[in-house]
């Protein structure tokens, strides 16, 4: 005879208590980074100014959790590495921010993947890319967004989630 005599015969044998209601899996919002933004702090700090991307990472968690959202938050220096996120996000987030780096002047590959989504895109820049050289001015990105934040250093980030939130927010309300 085992530990439980009545095993056998129980109707219902419950290994652990049962959840009332499924648990909430939060929704996420997916931020990716182009080249040389893991550089920041040190990178041209009278340009990018002298947060850290992890400062960064931690600003964004904080603003997306405050707003109900999880945040999946990435940098590569690789274009194609950034490609396949797009194409991730294209299937699991609830939004995308994108900061490109130098490939937002040049990726066709990028604007390519970013089409494919339907999710809202925020294209987000540090820097005020049209108060710098010309060939920062054309973005391949901005095409394929909702909208586009730049100037604003890190905050630009918070402002990128605030807008995907209540673009989400209305979009739910019909
Ligand atoms: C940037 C602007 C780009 O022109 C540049 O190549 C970057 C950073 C920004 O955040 O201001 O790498 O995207």
């Amino acid at each position: 005879m085992g530990a439980f005599p009545d095993a056998e015969t129980r109707p219902f044998r419950p290994i652990y208590p049962k959840q009332a209601t499924a648990p909430v899996m939060a929704q996420t919002i997916h931020i990716l980074n182009g080249p040389n933004l893991n550089l920041l702090g040190t990178r041209e700090p009278e340009i990018y100014g002298s947060e850290t991307l992890d400062d960064l990472h931690a600003r964004c968690e904080r603003k997306a959790k405050a707003l109900g959202y999880g945040v999946v938050f990435r940098q590569s220096n690789h274009e194609g590495e950034l490609v396949s996120w797009v194409q991730e996000a294209r299937e699991r987030a609830a939004g995308l921010i994108v900061n490109a780096g130098a490939f937002t002047h040049t990726s066709v590959a990028l604007l390519d993947a970013l089409l494919s989504c339907s999710v809202p895109i925020v294209e987000v820049h540090l820097s005020n890319i049209f108060r710098r050289e010309p060939f920062r001015h054309r973005s391949y990105v901005s095409k394929a967004a909702k909208g586009v934040i730049c100037g604003f250093g890190g905050l630009g980030y918070e402002l990128a989630i605030e807008a995907l939130a209540t673009s989400l927010a209305e979009a739910k309300a019909g």
